[in-house]
């Protein structure tokens, strides 16, 4: 469903805590390395398409993952939450450049031209949920790049997310290109919070691009350093094949 005012969103106060708290958490502070991201900076550097962008599960970090891209026309967001995405909304809206921000930039020998540039080009956010079928109903249109960042790991099994792989092909344009990147969550989590998801390995997108008939120009893991949360990180990319 497209959000068209978030004044007419009923806004669940717990779930925007939790959202504002994710916020908060995640790339304010100064970069830090070994983590995967600098290699997902990179992927989308080299395999980000030009033209419209849908990101699923976006949470509030969209801005962050457009520092690499180059020629951008338009940004759709989506997340199933929209507490995440009136909190990413105001954040673009703004004029503030956390030091996280300021550090891509350098990584990514960007200006902040560049992030004004981006913050410009936001122009819809949908609520979907990426881990069922939504395309044709929840939003119609397809775009030059989809990508999903921490979104399709949250799925129980395998099965259920190579299935998420096929509710997104409808909206890639023929040509166009899906990146993914996925963490593998560590044991100390999954026994804190449950949701193990050691499915995540290069085999399962070989097996997802197979079944979906797309081709595969990139999967890789990568190892997260110091994070007791994470031992991994999946980057991955998929190209919709033309016909
Ligand atoms: C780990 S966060 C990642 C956020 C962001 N993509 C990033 O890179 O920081 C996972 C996001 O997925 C969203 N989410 C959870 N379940 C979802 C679902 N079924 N469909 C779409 N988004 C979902 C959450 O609200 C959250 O914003």
């Amino acid at each position: 469903m497209k959000i068209d005012s978030f004044d007419d969103i009923k806004l669940d106060p717990a779930q925007y805590s939790r959202a504002k708290q994710y916020f908060l958490e995640y790339y304010q502070g100064p970069f830090i390395y070994g983590q995967g991201v600098e290699e997902l900076l990179k992927i989308l550097e080299c395999y980000g398409t030009k033209g419209s962008w849908l990101d699923l599960g976006s949470g509030p970090s969209t801005l962050l993952w457009s520092i690499p891209l180059s020629g951008i026309t338009s940004i759709t967001c989506s997340d199933k939450h929209p507490e995440m995405l009136l909190i990413l909304r105001n954040f673009v809206c703004s004029r503030k450049i956390p030091k996280c921000y300021k550090d891509v930039l350098e990584i990514c020998s960007r200006n902040v031209d560049h992030l004004a540039d981006m913050r410009k080009k936001f122009s819809s956010y949908y609520e979907i949920d990426a881990l069922r079928p939504w395309h044709g109903h929840a939003l119609s249109e397809s775009f030059d790049l989809v990508t999903e960042f921490g979104c399709f790991g949250i799925s129980p099994s395998a099965e259920a997310f190579i299935d998420c792989v096929g509710y997104v092909k409808p909206a890639i344009t023929p040509g166009g290109r899906f990146i993914g990147a996925n963490w593998v969550r560590s044991n100390h989590y999954v026994s804190l919070y449950g949701g193990k998801n050691s499915y995540l390995c290069t085999e399962l997108i070989v097996s997802a691009a197979e079944i979906h008939d797309m081709e595969l120009l990139h999967a890789e893991m990568i190892p997260v350093k110091g994070d007791p949360y994470y031992d991994a990180v999946i980057v991955w990319v998929l190209n919709k094949k033309r016909i």
